[in-house]
Order: structure tokens, then C-alpha cells, then sequence
């Protein structure tokens, strides 16, 4: 049943770096997935916390990192961390020549038409923040609506929230089920006449609920509403393919996908992009500049003012070149199993329950325990080597919608083993034992 033992797959990341080229930074892949090579690109996994070995299951918070995205940054600030666009000297010239292939690799990844429509930014707040700033601001009128799930991040509500309070527009929220599903009839519903956008996780971070964003976004233009999909839970399991989706806006972390942290990326279809002011001032997103007036650069650098983080930018290349190597599919297949076994384990579990019982879900389980605060779980399980997420998860009206404070939460990646989720049910079980006496 477990994909652990079939044939070997990804090879030990880039060559270090002794040449002043770039190192290819893909891992490449054979067929079949054997989760223990894989784990053997992560030097991070090979540690032990407080005297057990690490399992690390907090991957909703942030992955670990495979070599080829530590080497990739290694190399770039050994050899070729320059300034990108500015200069004209050979480091320079390799600095943006990998600022630019980064871009690449990212509009391949989300399958975006065009690099004008790939804007790096910080990570998903920023994306969010960006947009909702100078696509939703400009626009919004009072009483008109914001349609956001009750499924949302902090990151999708906040800078909606900051929007509408400046506009004198208000907040809409769709409804969802015990099993942590959306209504869809509701969503349908409050689609109305004075909807101005829609903003929906692919993937809920505290619950695991896949959204129908497909169908939810045929169902905004229907109405010529555009739709924001915050896709940071979703990049690390599922394929994107924004012309697929037809998405006007599409955000993801680079930390979440086993890239560096300071580093993601928003896509937005180049004729919403083309007609939003620009979000920061500063150097590289202007053409001309003078003290009475500003033009702006041509897309994606009207939006990317200041100098960027290049080696991010690289890191981040280097981990869509390892994820797609992998595969997404057989990385989806192997998660799937963990959640399977997972789910079936912690059922098992007198007291447990398991919150978020969608029927189409990423590979996250999110409990409680009766009679045990989610944060005594989570030191418990810390002390056993076993590192999970206790919390609200920047998720409060999530939680709140569920009568909870906070769940602990253990989501899984392309490392994870079946010999984890295990360690997870025993642990729980531990858990149980301490509070019992
Ligand atoms: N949003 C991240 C999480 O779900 C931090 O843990």
C-alpha cells in the first residue's frame, strides 16, 4: 500500500558549486517514489529533538529544504550575487540572468502565459496585500462586497478587511458545512450584484478542505467577478494551472513548496495587472522620474520596487526544479496515503476527533483531544521528537465556526513516511497516558 519501497526517484541535489555557472538545480527522478531517497536531500530531517528522532509534521507552517535550494543559494552569494538589471559587469549579468530564468521557472510552474504576469513579492500577504491595495481599493465603492469563505487565513481576510474600511465597502463571507466543505448554493447566493471580488484558499491550512475554486470561479465571471485564489496551501500537493482555472489572481509561498522564506510570487492576468497603480515606490519600477512627476516600468517590474531578493529568487527555482522532478502526481499519491493512514490511525484514538473531514482534502490532520489543550498535545509531542502546529493557525473565524479555540495539526509532506504517522499515533497515545493519571 505505501509507495516507500518502489524504485529509487531523486538524487541528492546540485553539485556544489565550483564553477561560476549556475548548478542545475534539478533533482532528477526515475520512475516510482522511494520516500527514503527523498529523504536523504533534506539535512534538516537528519537530526534528533529531545533525544527521539525527528518527525517533522508541520509542513502547513513551512517545509524543510531540500540541498539543491541550499546549494542554489550557496552558489549565488559564492559566486554571482550581484545587483539584477543594473549592471553591466559579468556578475551582474549572471545575477540577472538567474533573477530572470527564477521567473521562468515560476511562470512554468503556475503555467502562467507570460513572465509579465509573474510578480515576485514577499510570500502570499504580500500577494494579498498587494491586490487587495491596488486592484480592490481604487475600485471599491460603499456598499460594495468582498465574497471571502469562512475557510480563510488571517491573509486572506485582513488586507480585504483594511480594503473595505477605507472604502466603505463590506465583507461577505460563504458559509461552510461540519465536514469543513463549502456551501456551494450559499456561495452562489451571495455572488450578487454588488460583489467586486472574491477571494477563496485553494486549500484551507487549518482543516485541509480542497475548495472548488474551478467552479467557484466559473461562477464569478459569470457575473464578471473576478477571482483571488491564495494558493499557499495548495502549491506543495496540487498542479496549478492558472489558464485552467482561469483565475484573475493566484498566490503561493516559496517556503511552503521546500523554497527559501522571503520569497513567492503573485500571478495576475496581464490586463488586471496592467491597469492597477503600482503598490510600492522606489527604484526599478519606474521609467522615468523626475520631482514633478513618475512613469511606471513595464510589468511585472511596476510592481516589484527596490532591489529584489534574488537569491531567493534562485532558491526558489531550485525547489520548483525538485518538486516537478518528483512529480506533483506521485507526490500528491504518496501524501495521499500518509492522510489515509493518518486518518485512520488517529480514529482509532479514544477522545480524538479529527476536525475537517472533507471529502476532497490535502494531506493535514487537524484534532482535538478531549480533556487536553491542543498546546499540551503539541509539547508532548515535541518532547518525542514529533513536531506539529498547536493553534488557531491564522485561522480564528475557522476555529470559532467549529466552537474551538485551537486544534493541533499535523500536516504532511514529500518526506514524510508511514513510520511517522505511526510515531504520531503513539505519541497521541502517550498524550493520553500523561493526562490520565
Ligand atoms: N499559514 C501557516 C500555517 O498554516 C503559517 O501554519
Amino acid at each position: 500500500m505505501s509507495p516507500d519501497t518502489t524504485s529509487p526517484t531523486a538524487s541528492s541535489a546540485a553539485s556544489s558549486a565550483s564553477a561560476p555557472s549556475a548548478p542545475a538545480p534539478s533533482a532528477p527522478v526515475a520512475a516510482g517514489y522511494d520516500v527514503e531517497r527523498v529523504r536523504a536531500d533534506f539535512p534538516a530531517l537528519h537530526q534528533s529533538a529531545h533525544g527521539h528522532p525527528l518527525a517533522y509534521l508541520d509542513n502547513g507552517a513551512t517545509t524543510q529544504k531540500p540541498r539543491a535550494v541550499i546549494d542554489a543559494e550557496v552558489h549565488f552569494y559564492e559566486h554571482d550575487c550581484a545587483n539584477v538589471h543594473r549592471g553591466v559587469h559579468a556578475l551582474s549579468e549572471r545575477a540577472t540572468r538567474a533573477f530572470d530564468g527564477a521567473r521562468a521557472a515560476v511562470q512554468r510552474f503556475l503555467g502562467a502565459p507570460s513572465p509579465r504576469e509573474v510578480v515576485f513579492v514577499r510570500g502570499v500577504t504580500e500577494a494579498i496585500n498587494l491586490v487587495a491595495h491596488s486592484y480592490a481599493r481604487p475600485r471599491l465603492r460603499e456598499g460594495d462586497e468582498i465574497l471571502l469563505t469562512q475557510l480563510e487565513h488571517h491573509a486572506n481576510i485582513v488586507p480585504w478587511q483594511l480594503a473595505a474600511r477605507e472604502t466603505g465597502a463590506v465583507l461577505k463571507v460563504v458559509p461552510c458545512n461540519d465536514r469543513g466543505e463549502l456551501l456551494f448554493e450559499e456561495y452562489l447566493r451571495l455572488l450578487g450584484p454588488r460583489t467586486r471580488i472574491v477571494g477563496v484558499g485553494h486549500v484551507s491550512n487549518a482543516l485541509g478542505t480542497v475548495n472548488p475554486v474551478r467552479a467557484m470561479i466559473e461562477a464569478a465571471h459569470a457575473q464578471g467577478v473576478p477571482v483571488l485564489v491564495d494558493g499557499a496551501q495548495a502549491a506543495p500537493h496540487v498542479r496549478i494551472d492558472v489558464q485552467a482555472l482561469d483565475c484573475d489572481f493566484y498566490a503561493f509561498s516559496g517556503h511552503k513548496v521546500y523554497g527559501p522564506t522571503g520569497i513567492g510570487a503573485l500571478y495576475g492576468k496581464e490586463t488586471l495587472l496592467d491597469a492597477m497603480p503600482p503598490y510600492q515606490g522606489g527604484g526599478e519600477m519606474i521609467r522615468r522620474v523626475t520631482f514633478q512627476e513618475s512613469t511606471w516600468a513595464a510589468l511585472p517590474m511596476k510592481f516589484e520596487a527596490g532591489t529584489p531578493n534574488v537569491a531567493g529568487a534562485v532558491g526558489l527555482a531550485a525547489a520548483i526544479a525538485y518538486v516537478e522532478a518528483l512529480g506533483l502526481e506521485r507526490i500528491a499519491a504518496h501524501e495521499h496515503t500518509l492522510l489515509e493512514a493518518a486518518t485512520a490511525a488517529l480514529a482509532d484514538l479514544p477522545g480524538l476527533r479529527i476536525v475537517g473531514t472533507a471529502r476532497d482534502k490535502a494531506s493535514l490532520v487537524s484534532f482535538v483531544l478531549e480533556g487536553v489543550h491542543p498546546h499540551d498535545v503539541g509539547t508532548i509531542l515535541d518532547r518525542q521528537g514529533i513536531a506539529v502546529r498547536a493553534g488557531h493557525h491564522c485561522a480564528m473565524p475557522v476555529m470559532e465556526r467549529f466552537g474551538l479555540p485551537a486544534t493541533t495539526r499535523a500536516s504532511f509532506g514529500l518526506y514524510n513516511t508511514l513510520a511517522e504517522v505511526e510515531a504520531l499515533a503513539a505519541g497521541l497515545r502517550k498524550v493520553r497516558e500523561v493526562f490520565a493519571r
